[in-house]
């Protein structure tokens, strides 16, 4: 893995950019995103760039379930606001959480995920060491899949939504199998409350509970951390 400190979003923002560029030389085409409060500076910094995304395709990991398009806390909306309305996609799949079958949906999801490899997939992580919204305990053999989100994850997510009854209890995520096939790995993660999970999923055994120690098998993954998160790390 490869470790970038930052001292601010900014400089994230910046970091997070010449690894899009330095991919998009490379010929990736699909863009595996993710949604949170993590990749907005990196979202920023690529909007405000050059970068042209017309010819390519974005799949994004995740979405709640039952929450329409246009709720201000859904995925939909958040990648509207924050990239597609800026820098639009010749095609942007997102998992449909409205869907009346959302097993079928997630079988749907898995056809397009193999349909476009994944050049780039970037991701943000939960403070249990979550991916997508893969929680602790997802096999590391799955696919997309139904969600029953945890405690803790509604819990931190409430902070978006009027009340933490509000926060769905459901979401469709990719599965984690499906995470790794990607080429290359963007990973963020900023605070002190992410940083027990950094040290785990860094430092620590792989294994299911923590689905991000994964990301240790992978051969190629940048890990984009400010000072606070990287805190606990004992090598930097
Ligand atoms: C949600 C998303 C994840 C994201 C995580 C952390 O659970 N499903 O993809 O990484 O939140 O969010 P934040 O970046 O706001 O801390």
């Amino acid at each position: 893995m490869k470790l970038e400190i930052i001292n601010s979003q900014i400089e994230a923002g910046q970091k997070g950019l010449q690894v899009f560029k330095k991919a998009i030389q490379q010929g990736a085409q699909v863009f595996g995103l993710a949604t949170g409060s993590t990749p907005i500076s990196i979202y920023d910094a690529i909007t405000q760039s050059d970068l042209d995304f017309t010819k390519f395709i974005s799949i994004n990991l995740d979405e709640y379930k039952g929450l329409s398009n246009d709720h201000p806390e859904s995925y939909h909306y958040f990648m509207n606001k924050y990239f597609f309305s800026k820098k639009p996609f010749a095609h942007s799949y997102m998992p449909n959480g409205l869907a009346n079958d959302l097993k079928s949906e997630t079988k749907h999801y898995d056809q397009i995920i193999n349909d476009n490899p994944i050049d780039l997939q970037i991701l943000g992580i939960g403070r249990n060491g979550h991916i997508g919204f893969n929680e602790p305990g997802t096999s590391f053999k799955s696919q997309t899949h139904i969600v029953n989100l945890t405690d803790n994850t509604i819990q931190a997510n409430s902070r978006f939504f009027d009340s933490i009854d509000q926060v769905p209890k459901q979401a469709v995520s990719m599965g984690i199998a499906s995470i790794m096939k990607s080429k290359e790995i963007l990973i963020a993660a900023y605070g002190k409350e992410k940083a027990q999970a950094v040290k785990e999923f860094i430092e620590g055994p792989v294994t299911e509970d923590v689905p991000a120690s994964i990301l240790q098998k992978h051969p190629k993954v940048t890990v984009i951390l400010d000072q606070d998160a990287a805190a606990l790390l004992s090598k930097k």
